[in-house]
């Protein structure tokens, strides 16, 4: 009889696409995917451990199962990710009940790694070893999106790991070292998806602007750039985007892409973490404030319409008033169409976490909610210059009587179904709207006429 599993992902896009990977494997073997944990024979928790808060949801989740367990013996607990891979087999000390760790360039081995378990070999015999740092993976194997897709929207590694070692950062342990994946490869997933009906493509990476820099094929001269632009060239792909991007490595050469491809939609998210040049410095962000807002500049300079987006870190080690001031400069400045803000917490494995003059977690929050407060009203006077224009929007939900879309620029609209039956709008199709209000997180509007 067919086994059935569960998968929970948290954290990033990364996370996503390994969970849906991990999916597809665990279907060839058998296993049936479902939307409920209850009942489930096999539950997989691919965890994130960027911010403590993350972590600590994972560990009160499997705190749960240990009830689940208990009523249902045969149940088998996965745990991925990042998490998986930071830990380790110490997972098991303080969740006995788990059965399997799988790290982050293990995800390829599940399927046998749960027949190896049934068969009798330990857990310990099995689960990903912290000791055994891991090498350069097989390089993601191409899986053909699965036959049911109706998502219009898709995410495509090109690369994996990052490189940058921001010293608060646990993505070059969870993640290991950055490695590009050879533009065939991502040229031939992109026409699998498309052939499927994906309509948006949106290419992934830690920092993808080094995409090509650090690749396994020594002639691959490709860089990112020129991936964009082969990319947008393939048939279906109405709408390309890509995240994230490093201000360092942010070349003009990338800049002209948003000139000269029109299906490049004009939004940028570059995370700037830190307005004060002292704590982009402590950071290991390789630029500075003044790099930063010039890039910001160059980049309208080549599309003027660009929404321009942000992560923020709030109470670094060593923050002080005025350094927090001067993010807040950087958010005047920019005017940030939106922004993630985050209270800087202690990781794993990070440098930053043995640094001295820790900020108190009343003055990070008090910190963090001036930010976002400031951000709320820019991002609603930013969202109202968009009130009186007709914008082209992809539908993403249908609700009776109501539609959710996206604009190019990555803005939320909601506007009225339309009555009339000759206008059927379906998830993926564009059309024009003219937005007539704004909040802060999203825009109404009609039907352009
Ligand atoms: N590669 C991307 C970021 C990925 S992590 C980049 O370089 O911009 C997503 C965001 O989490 C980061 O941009 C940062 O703002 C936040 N973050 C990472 N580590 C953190 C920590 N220790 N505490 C608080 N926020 C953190
Ligand atoms: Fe982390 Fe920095 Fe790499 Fe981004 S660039 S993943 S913040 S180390
Ligand atoms: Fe989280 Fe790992 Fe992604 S730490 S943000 S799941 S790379």
């Amino acid at each position: 009889m067919s086994k059935t599993v569960f998968t929970k992902t948290f954290g990033c896009q990364m996370n996503e696409r390994d969970s849906e990977i991990m999916e597809q494997l665990l279907a060839q073997a058998g296993y049936i995917p479902v939307a409920e944990q209850s009942g489930a024979d096999l539950v997989i928790l691919n965890t994130c451990s960027i911010r403590a808060k993350a972590e600590q949801k994972v560990f009160s989740l499997l705190g749960m199962l240990r009830k689940q367990k208990k009523e249902q013996p045969g149940l088998r607990i996965v745990v991925a990710g990042c998490v998986a891979q930071q830990e380790g087999q110490q997972i098991f000390k303080r969740m006995p009940h788990v059965d399997i760790v799988v790290g982050t360039q293990q995800i390829y081995q599940l399927p046998d790694m749960l027949l190896r378990l049934e068969q009798g070999e330990t857990k310990r015999e099995i689960s990903c070893d912290m000791e055994k740092s891991f090498s350069i993976p097989p390089f993601q194997k191409l899986l053909s999106p699965s036959p049911a897709l109706t998502e219009f929207r898709k995410f495509v590694t090109i690369m994996q790991g990052c490189n940058n070692f921001c010293t608060y950062c646990v993505v070059p342990s969870t993640r290991g070292r950055e490695i590009s994946r050879p533009v065939a490869d991502i040229l031939e997933e992109v026409t699998l998806l498309t052939q499927q009906g994906v309509k948006e493509i949106t290419l992934l990476g830690q920092n993808v602007n080094s995409y090509g820099c650090t690749n396994p094929v020594a002639e691959q001269k490709t860089g990112f750039a020129d991936l964009l632009r082969l990319t947008a060239k393939m048939s279906g792909v109405d709408r390309l985007r890509f995240t994230t991007s490093n201000p360092q490595d942010l070349s003009s050469g990338l800049m002209q892409c948003f000139k000269d491809i029109p299906n490049l939609c004009p939004h940028f998210h570059l995370p700037v973490q830190a307005g004060s040049n002292s704590v982009l410095k402590k950071m290991h962000r390789k630029y500075t404030r003044e790099l930063y807002l010039e890039k910001v500049d160059q980049l309208r300079s080549f599309c003027p319409e660009i929404a321009i987006s942000t992560d923020v870190i709030v109470g670094f080690p060593g923050e002080s008033e005025e350094d927090f001031q001067q993010t807040m400069e950087i958010l005047e400045t920019v005017r940030f169409h939106g922004s993630f803000s985050f209270k800087y917490s202690d990781r794993p494995n990070t440098r930053s976490a043995d640094f001295a003059d820790k900020v108190d977690e009343k003055v990070k929050g008090e910190r963090l909610k001036r930010f976002q407060d400031r951000q709320d009203q820019i991002s609603l006077e930013r969202n109202r210059e968009y009130i009186g224009t007709s914008v082209e929007v992809m539908v993403e939900k249908c609700k009776p009587g109501s539609i959710q879309a996206r604009t190019r620029s990555n803005h939320i609209v909601h506007f009225p179904a339309p009555v009339e039956t000759s206008v059927n709008l379906q998830l993926g199709d564009t059309t024009l709207v003219t937005i007539n209000h704004a909040g802060k997180h999203s825009l109404n509007g009609v039907l352009t006429e």
